[in-house]
């Protein structure tokens, strides 16, 4: 089986995650993308979609799904988003798509958060994918200093610019066996705008998909 398959397989069993007249938070990546397809085909229909990223709210319009601001939805019933990489805890890293700051908003806003995944993102500890940070420019220099003072090597993502103007720096070697704290530790760094940790609000549910189904993960299942 490909690995788009396994990703099919994941981004299917979400429909069952979303129920008529919800308000949906929507993630962005080849995963959600295959899950907009399949929202938009045969999944009931939702009141609105808050997106994550230019390209998912351009993805959910090109089905006639309405797109809806996060100040007007208010708190959304559900986020359905991908991850590049999910421990036994459902602590996350994302924003390998560069989407990590309103994915981290739009997460935030929604009572549950539904990961969809293929089962190579699956790790035991977190921190093979290299950690996205998003960086205001002119903080770039001074961020990654301080990165690399955390024992990480921080690259720029080049020719990237965020939805929000910024900047990313991806880090590899940094420790993430404690990702609640290393995430509260990057949160205080003036100039980082968002870390692409998912770990004080991690995941509510991991759907895995791979060649043998849908593997369903909860917090407490490891
Ligand atoms: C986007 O910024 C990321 O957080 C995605 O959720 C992540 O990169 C997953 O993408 P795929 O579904 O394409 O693997």
């Amino acid at each position: 089986m490909s690995q788009d398959d396994a990703k099919r397989r994941a981004a299917e069993a979400a429909l069952t995650h979303v129920h008529e007249g919800d308000v949906l938070g929507v993630g962005t990546g080849s995963t959600v993308n295959i899950f907009i397809d399949l929202l938009a085909s045969r999944g009931p229909g939702i009141r609105a979609a808050v997106s994550s990223s230019e390209a998912s709210t351009e993805r959910l319009r090109s089905h006639r799904i309405a797109v809806t601001d996060l100040n007007e939805a208010g708190g959304l019933d559900c986020y359905i988003d991908g991850a590049d990489e999910a421990d036994p805890h459902l602590r996350l890293i994302k924003g390998g798509g560069g989407a990590l700051t309103r994915e981290k908003i739009v997460a935030e806003a929604s009572r549950r958060f539904v990961c969809i995944v293929d089962e190579s993102k699956c790790v035991r500890v977190l921190g093979a994918f290299p950690l996205p940070v998003e960086v205001i420019p002119m903080a770039r220099s001074m961020v990654a200093r301080k990165l690399v003072a955390l024992g990480g090597r921080p690259v720029l993502r080049e020719g990237v610019t965020t939805d929000n103007g910024n900047v990313i720096l991806d880090v590899t070697g940094i420790d993430l066996t404690d990702p609640v704290a290393m995430e509260r530790t990057l949160n205080q760094i003036p100039g980082i705008v968002t870390v692409g940790l998912f770990a004080r609000r991690a995941a509510d549910v991991l759907l895995v998909g791979s060649a043998s189904g849908v593997d369903i993960r909860r917090p407490g299942d490891h």
